[in-house]
């Protein structure tokens, strides 16, 4: 049977097995699919190590999509814009094909919540390789898009990765403490990795309202703690990563198969039975 895996670190929590198994069982295209965890400076090891053993494609997550991106031999377009993998095929000839199906699935899980049009106004929370990797759909699909991040220097260093692309701009946290008055967000996404130990950014609460759009990246059974924050602060429009990652999963599964599976059935399912 064909194998794929997720690797990251950590990766208890990764849904992305069960995904897949209702994936396959739609598709009723057979696949194994397995967790593999990876120990922080063991990236390449674990990986070349699951492609000996007969791995023919893989899903890379924190923190490793950045490393994943450098061994590729071939990376698709957006691979290529967003310098981050997430999706790895090894080719009949054995070469490494890098895709990216984050920024593609985010956007169409937006999309489907009606949480974006092309004129949106975004504020991104974070600077790693998450939000690095969802930047791209966002502008080419006409939005704006301003990056708050912690540490500047790093929001910085993804303008200059997209060579100062237009619609794309970064603010210091401080201003966005000053400023926030004047300029009126639509949508406030969350791609810092701040959830992971149940920490919400440092942002100014005058920013959420009862129209913006509030998404976070990350998921978990109970509402996120960015979540639960926007709530406390008046948002009523608000969603976590789930309907992402089973986006992003299906364009990875189509990479692989060529077939897309139905995700609007399997996001349905997710959501009633709570497979969190
Ligand atoms: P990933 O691949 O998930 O993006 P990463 O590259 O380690 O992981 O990036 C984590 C991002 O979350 C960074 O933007 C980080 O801010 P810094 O650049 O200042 O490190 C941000 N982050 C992590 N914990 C945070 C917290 N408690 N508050 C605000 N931002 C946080």
């Amino acid at each position: 049977m064909k194998t794929f895996a997720v690797l990251g670190n950590p990766i208890k929590h990764s849904k992305s097995p069960i995904i897949h198994k209702l994936f396959s069982e739609q598709t009723k295209i057979s696949q194994k699919y397995i967790k593999i965890y990876v120990p922080i400076n063991n990236f390449y090891k674990k990986f070349f190590h699951f492609i000996k053993n007969g791995g023919i494609g893989a899903n890379i997550t924190i923190p490793f999509k950045k490393k994943a991106y450098k061994l590729c031999d071939f990376l698709t377009r957006r691979a290529q814009y967003s310098g981050v993998v997430n999706t790895i095929k090894i080719l009949e000839s054995k070469k490494i094909l890098g895709d990216n199906t984050d920024g593609i699935g985010l956007l169409k899980d937006l999309q489907n919540l009606k949480f974006i049009n092309n004129t949106s106004n975004i504020l991104l929370l974070g600077a790693g390789g998450a939000a690095q990797g969802i930047i791209y759909p966002l502008i080419k699909f006409g939005c704006n898009v301003t990056i708050v991040n912690r540490t500047y220097q790093n929001a910085k260093n993804i303008i200059n990765h997209f060579n100062n692309i237009k619609n794309l701009n970064c603010l210091k946290l401080e201003d966005l403490f000053i400023i926030n008055n004047k300029i009126k967000y639509n949508l406030i996404i969350n791609a810092t990795s701040s959830s992971i130990q149940g920490n919400i950014p440092n942002i100014p609460s005058t920013i959420i309202n009862p129209d913006i759009f509030c998404y976070d990246l990350f998921y978990n059974f109970n509402k996120t703690p960015f979540l639960k924050w926007c709530i406390i602060h008046g948002a009523k429009k608000i969603s976590d990563g789930i309907g992402m990652l089973i986006e992003q999963a299906a364009y990875s599964f189509y990479l692989w198969h060529g077939i897309i599976p139905n995700t609007k059935i399997i996001i349905k399912k997710y959501k009633k039975y709570n497979l969190y």
